[in-house]
């Protein structure tokens, strides 16, 4: 989907910022991240780890569930920023939740001395599994559906 330089330097912005906020005591790894909505406003979000690891948060995920919960539901783009390091492209549970809200998102991922990655959710996530394959059957009789 497309977003314009101006947009994409807010991101970028955003993404950097939220970073400050991390939490990464087990892991070490900082990272940012902030969404670009439908309506073309910005959620950012960090990773938020958890002395029983399982339970991490990504940064993508926390800016996601942050704009959702704030009543926007389209994702036009993502920026992941990575202070140390290689740009990272999302984790495979974040591919995921991206693609419920922005199927077509730009995912743009940056670490500082380092050329950007910048792919779409289609890319990332060929073949994706979405909400599309939910939608009411009408195949079975209206008596045999499931509830
Ligand atoms: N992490 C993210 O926040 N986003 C990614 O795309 C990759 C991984 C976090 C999870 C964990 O806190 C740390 O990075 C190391 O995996």
């Amino acid at each position: 989907m497309w977003i314009s330089a101006t947009e994409k330097k807010r991101l970028e912005r955003a993404a950097r910022k939220a970073v400050r906020q991390s939490y990464f005591p087990y892991s070490g790894y900082p990272v940012g991240a902030a969404v670009l909505t439908g309506r073309r406003k910005i959620f950012s979000g960090c990773n938020v780890e958890n002395a029983s690891y399982g339970l991490t948060n990504c940064a993508e995920r926390t800016a996601i569930f942050k704009a959702v919960s704030e009543g926007q539901r389209t994702v036009t783009a993502v920026c992941i920023y990575v202070p140390a390091g290689r740009p990272a492209t999302p984790c495979g549970a974040c591919r995921q939740v991206i693609r419920e809200f922005g199927p077509h998102a730009e995912v743009v991922c940056v670490s500082p001395g380092h050329a950007p990655i910048e792919m779409t959710l289609d890319e990332l996530l060929p073949r994706s599994f979405g909400p599309e394959a939910l939608a009411p059957r009408t195949d079975a009789p209206a008596g045999k559906r499931k509830r």
